[in-house]
Formats: C-alpha cells, structure tokens, sequence
C-alpha cells in the first residue's frame, strides 16, 4: 500500500540520532530550536507564514533534508530576502544548522524537525518560490523504494505547495534514484525541465552550494546529477 501523504503518522525510516551532542549543541537544541521550531497547525488549518520570520521577507523557500545544513545556511546568508524552511528529523544535522544560524547571526531560517511529507499538505497553495531536496536517501533495495521522498504523492504536494515559475532542485549520485526522480516530476504535467544539454544536469549551477554528502560522493569517485523542474503556471 502506497503511503498517504495527510497521514500525520507517516512512518520514518531514517535516523533520528546519531552521536551524542557536545554540550554547546545541546544547549542550542534547547534553547535555539524551541524559538525556530515550526509547529503544524491544527488538522485540516494551512500555516500562516505572516510574522513567521524575525524579518520581512519577500518569499519563502523550503529545504528537505538539509542533513548538517552548510548549504541551507549558506543560502539563507546569501539570500537575507528570503525566508527559508528546513526539514529534517535528524538531531544531529539540526544542531548543525543551529550551530551555524547562532554563530553567522542568520534572522531568516525556521526548521521543521521532522518528516517533510508531514509539512507539506499543511502549506498553502502556490505559497514557496523555491524547493530544495538534495541527496535525500535513494534506499537503493527495491523493496525500499517506496521509503524514497520523491514520490507520486510527494511530487503533487510538491506541485501544488510551489508558485507559479517555482523551482525544484534535486540532486542524487545514485543512478537508480535519478532515474526514479525524472520519471516522476519530468513527466508530471506540473512541470517543466529545462535541461537542454548534459552539462545541464552534469555540472552544479553556480548559486548551488555544495553539500556535505556531495563532497562525499565525489570522494568515492561517484558523479552527482543536479536536476532543475520549473512550476508550470497555473491556468485560470
Ligand atoms: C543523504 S543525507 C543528505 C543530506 C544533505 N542534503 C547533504 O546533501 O549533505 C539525506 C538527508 O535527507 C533527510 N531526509 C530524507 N527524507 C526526508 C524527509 N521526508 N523529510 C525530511 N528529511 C528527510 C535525511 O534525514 C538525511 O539527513
């Protein structure tokens, strides 16, 4: 059975928890995370973003698994216009990004610690500019492939969350997964893609921040796909 993305029970299969914190982290834990923390609305209820970020910005972005958040800050540092989302249920990967919000004074960022497909049916339509989900696991095992984030329901929530114009970026180094992603969101009439050659899809785009798995990948000699989807407009 396929999984239902208003289903707040949503069960995770990634890590929550890796080493144990060091002190100042879990300081950060507790005392950063509870002021950044966005909570869900009520059931049925869309969040709000009005008055949602300590300055006035003039869109929002979300991040999905920003793992230890290097690049979700780096954005946020480049783009202080913007207001930024990130997701992720993994303890450590969030004291990263708090550690990197408190220490270069980022005003912009609010993190969902949690699953993303449990967020995302609660934004409003056409309410993000831009959807970052870079090297979320590819669960390799066919038998896991349906743990994968990028999903048909994730896709049309995808599609229905980003405005018109919008832009989706993913990333893998696993060539299956890639595979998987352009059969799903290339074909989704929600979307266009604009690749036209393979440097397109072979080289990062040079506002694209590098992400710690990346350099990882690229280490063990693996070659990451950057893919870029734009949100068609709306018709009336
Ligand atoms: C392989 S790591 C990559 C982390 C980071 N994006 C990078 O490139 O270094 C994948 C991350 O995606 C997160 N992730 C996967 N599915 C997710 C989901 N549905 N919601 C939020 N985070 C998710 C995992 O917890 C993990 O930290």
């Amino acid at each position: 059975m396929s999984a239902n993305i208003h289903d707040q029970t949503l069960r995770w299969y990634g890590r929550r928890r890796g080493h144990k914190l060091r002190p100042g982290r879990q300081a950060l834990m507790e005392t950063l995370l509870p002021r950044l923390r966005l909570e869900l609305p009520p059931a049925g209820a869309t969040l709000d973003f009005e008055g949602a970020f300590e300055r006035c910005v003039s869109e929002v972005w979300l991040e999905v698994g920003f793992g230890a958040g290097e690049h979700l800050a780096a954005q946020a540092g480049a783009r202080p216009d913007i207001g930024f989302i990130g997701c992720e249920p993994f303890i450590n990967g969030i004291a990263g990004l708090l550690s990197l919000i408190a220490s270069e004074g980022l005003t912009n960022v609010r993190v969902f610690d949690d699953d993303a497909r449990k967020l995302l049916p609660c934004l409003p339509e056409a309410s993000i500019g831009r959807i970052y989900a870079l090297f979320t696991d590819p669960w390799p095992k066919k038998r896991h492939h349906r743990r994968r984030f990028i999903a048909d329901q994730t896709v049309g929530e995808l599609a229905r969350v980003l405005a018109d114009g919008g832009e989706l970026r993913l990333a893998s180094d696993h060539e299956g997964y890639v595979e998987w992603m352009l059969e799903r969101v290339a074909r989704h009439p929600d979307f266009s893609f604009p690749a036209r050659s393979k440097g397109d899809w072979t080289d990062r785009p040079a506002d694209w921040v590098e992400t710690r798995y990346e350099r990882k990948a690229r280490k063990q000699g693996l070659k990451p796909v950057y893919l870029r989807f734009l949100r068609r407009p709306r018709t009336i």
